[in-house]
């Protein structure tokens, strides 16, 4: 089953109510949250995301998916717990060796959230492997991380692929999350790959109807 995970890094200033009372109307499977903390990637959006997390929260029941693009990633796991997000994801990269991502996996599970582990394009994938029985979700990204309206990079299809060929061959459940260029043109390619949770931003917030091109992308 397809689930469609909204971004909303791109929602336009003074809309913000507006656009996630529509996004909630039109059952978007999941409020996409890109934390970044001018760091692990350039741009800083750590305070504002926690905003409209925490006003998500309480305007609708929608689960959150908070993606950390972040240095400190224990600091934010114990932020954004405070929305009680469903999955927090982080990054192989932000981590300086397996035990802290062990550590950071058990601290996520221990605050009753799914864990996600995500990696960077040049990141073989083959790095996330030893990890994936212990996660829920594994989030491809298909674009360089820290910002929204970037085109998906085409070689991330084959690492779905490989991914996808692994957890099958290993017999594990893992979700598989693409997330960053994610259009009507791209999404059939990363569906037939193999991930099954497709994060979308652009293409969704600049489109008149939510419903319809939530329905068409998943
Ligand atoms: C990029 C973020 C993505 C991005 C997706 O660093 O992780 O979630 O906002 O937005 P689009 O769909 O516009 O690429
Ligand atoms: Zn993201």
């Amino acid at each position: 089953m397809i689930e469609i995970s909204t971004s909303i890094l791109s929602v336009k200033k003074g809309e913000e109510s507006k656009t996630f009372i529509a996004l909630e109307q039109a059952k978007t499977d999941y409020f996409h949250i890109d934390v970044m903390d001018g760091k692990f990637v350039e741009k800083d959006t750590y305070q504002k995301m926690l905003e409209y997390a925490s006003y998500i929260k309480r305007i609708s029941n929608l689960p959150l998916d908070v993606h950390l693009m972040v240095k400190d990633v224990k600091e934010a796991i114990l932020d954004f717990s405070g929305v009680e997000p469903n999955i927090i994801t982080f990054h192989l990269e932000a981590c300086k060796n397996d035990e802290e991502v062990m550590e950071m996996i058990k601290l996520i599970k221990d605050l009753n959230c799914k864990v996600g582990i995500s990696v960077k394009p040049n990141t073989p994938i083959e790095n996330v492997f030893k990890f994936l029985p212990y996660v829920h979700l594994c989030l491809v990204m298909t674009v360089e991380p820290g910002k929204g309206g970037q085109t998906l990079l085409v070689d991330m299809v084959n690492k779905i692929e490989t991914l996808k060929d692994y957890i099958d061959k290993q017999g594990l459940e893992t979700d598989i999350e693409a997330d960053g260029g994610i259009n009507l043109r791209t999404a059939d390619s990363v569906k037939q790959a193999g991930a099954n949770i497709l994060v979308s931003g652009t293409a969704i917030l600049s489109a008149t109807n939510y419903k319809t091109i939530i329905d068409e992308l998943r």
